[in-house]
């Protein structure tokens, strides 16, 4: 069976977040199960630099654009890359110029990679031809919108939704251009109170829905955390399934990482020392006895940094230390560069992106804070679970989920493996921090809490099997009637 997954990040090529961990691992765990997946990506500059040996397969041209299609294979991963320069080779980010602004033209940015996908789809590339289209995001949530709109083809389509809080709406003007019909815009497909939604057309289209958590796939049906798209969803609710993300075990593995100073399990527990002393050394902060805490994390109002910040002074009263590593808002930065100056004992701030940097810290800190308003998943709060770091999470989404809370009850039936906290304010957040506190101070509490956080199992050989089922049932489904 053949799945063809459209996104703007796949690990190791690109990413920005958790999108390009699962993308990059959920391949692998599908082909367990003999499916094969190829992949579909943009060709920003820094995936093209990374290519080996790849072939042109395609030049075609999707809205008035030519563009290539090349394919490769790295690693474990097979992909198409959309080589269009026009659209990929810019300055900045990739969703945002160097002002932090989205680029003008996304809407055609990621409309034409979704194009690119249906076409693919649609046997454009005659030797390789999908069995189910899988869309992450909004991103590519226009491929079923094509498929089912432009192409008038059946391949069944699952559009996975990983942030609710990115929906891709642009202006109605945009529609002319989309390549789309006319009748594509009603409240059935397109239509988003007079504007154009790319995550509602896909919502509307895609014959299955997934979130990447059962919780997260609950709440978003709700008013509070539906952001807007709640009445859509619970229109579409029997086609909305929730499968937690896993990790892959063999990347994030602290027994192998290139990135760790001392590789430890178990049974070395005592190496893990290193990397904690490494990173307070490259911090410069001392050898003083407390917790280390730590946040590895993109810096934004869903993350609850704001919160953090708040809760800074209390940490450092207490005797703690914190270690940050993030990317995002402008203003958080500014804030939390000055909490660095403030506090330069206690307080050590890395604003950027360095994947190195966060496998070291989740292997030498002692508590990794996630304070996020919502979070479909979470993959942090995994990897600092398998990495010896304990986590301390709002009880929200994937978080409420992966996480069991050390109170009384789990404690005494040795389940727990972290620390919830809520609501997700800073007062709860503080309270949290006392009793990390509190844990740290009883060494036994402390070392048994952390061997249940490595031991626990969060690879991706349950979550592989619930998307091999998935694809499988679709491939099944009778042809479908092209709307
Ligand atoms: P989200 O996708 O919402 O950002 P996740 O927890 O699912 O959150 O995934 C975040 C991923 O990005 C993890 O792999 C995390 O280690 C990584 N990450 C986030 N910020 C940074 C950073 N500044 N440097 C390196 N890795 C980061
Ligand atoms: C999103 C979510 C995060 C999730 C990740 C991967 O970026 O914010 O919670 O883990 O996607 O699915």
């Amino acid at each position: 069976m053949k799945v063809l997954g459209v996104t703007s990040e796949l690990f190791p090529l690109v990413k920005t977040g958790g999108l390009a961990d699962v993308t990059g691992a959920l391949p692998k765990a599908l082909s367990a199960h003999g499916i094969e997946t190829v992949t579909l990506v943009p060709g920003y500059p820094r995936v093209l630099e990374q290519l080996e040996n790849a072939q042109v397969v395609a030049e075609t041209e999707f809205l008035g654009l030519n563009c290539r299609l090349l394919e490769a294979e790295s690693g474990d991963l097979k992909f198409y890359v959309l080589e269009a320069p026009v659209l990929y080779d810019r300055p900045g980010g990739l969703y945002l110029d160097e002002h932090g602004n989205d680029y003008p033209d996304n809407w055609r940015r990621f409309a034409i990679l979704s194009l690119a996908g249906a076409w693919i789809a649609n046997g454009g590339l005659h030797a390789w031809r999908p069995d189910v289209v899988h869309a992450h995001d909004w991103q590519a949530a226009m491929t079923p919108v094509y498929l089912r709109r432009h192409f008038e083809c059946k391949t069944p389509t699952m559009l996975t939704i990983h942030n609710l809080a990115f929906q891709g709406q642009f202006e109605f003007q945009t529609l002319g251009d989309l390549g789309v019909p006319p009748e594509t815009y009603t409240t059935e497909c397109l239509e988003y109170y007079g504007r154009v939604s790319f995550l509602k057309g896909g919502i509307q289209t895609a014959d299955f829905v997934t979130t990447v958590s059962p919780t997260y796939a609950r709440e978003i049906l709700s008013d509070r955390s539906g952001m807007g798209m709640e009445g859509v969803l619970r229109a579409n609710k029997t086609k909305i399934k929730g499968i937690v993300n896993g990790i892959d075990t063999d990347i994030w593995d602290p027994v192998n990482d290139p990135c760790l100073v001392g590789k430890f399990d178990l049974e070395r527990l005592a190496n893990r020392d290193l990397n904690r002393r490494f990173l307070m050394n490259l911090f410069d902060m001392g050898d003083r006895p407390g917790p280390l805490f730590a946040v590895v994390s993109r810096l934004t109002w869903q993350k609850g940094i704001d919160l953090l910040i708040d809760a800074v002074p209390h940490i450092v009263q207490m005797g703690g230390r914190l270690v940050i590593c993030g990317e995002g808002d402008r203003d958080l930065h500014e804030r939390l560069r000055n909490l660095a100056k403030q506090y330069a004992e206690n307080v050590a701030v890395s604003i950027g992106y360095n994947e190195g940097l966060a496998h070291l810290i989740f292997g030498g800190s002692d508590f990794l804070i996630q304070p996020s308003r919502f979070e479909p998943c979470g993959l942090t709060q995994l990897y600092a679970l398998r990495y010896g770091a304990i986590p301390i999470v709002g009880r929200t989404g994937g978080l409420s989920e992966t996480i069991i809370d050390a109170n009384d009850a789990a404690t005494g039936a040795e389940t727990a493996t972290g620390i919830q906290f809520h609501p997700v304010t800073t007062d709860e957040l503080q309270h949290a921090i006392d009793r990390a506190f509190e844990v740290y101070q009883d060494r036994d509490r402390l070392r048994k809490l952390q061997s249940r956080g490595m031991m626990a199992d969060f690879s991706w050989a349950g979550s592989g099997r619930r998307y091999a089922r998935l694809f499988r049932s679709m491939a099944d489904l009778p042809p479908r009637i092209a709307q």
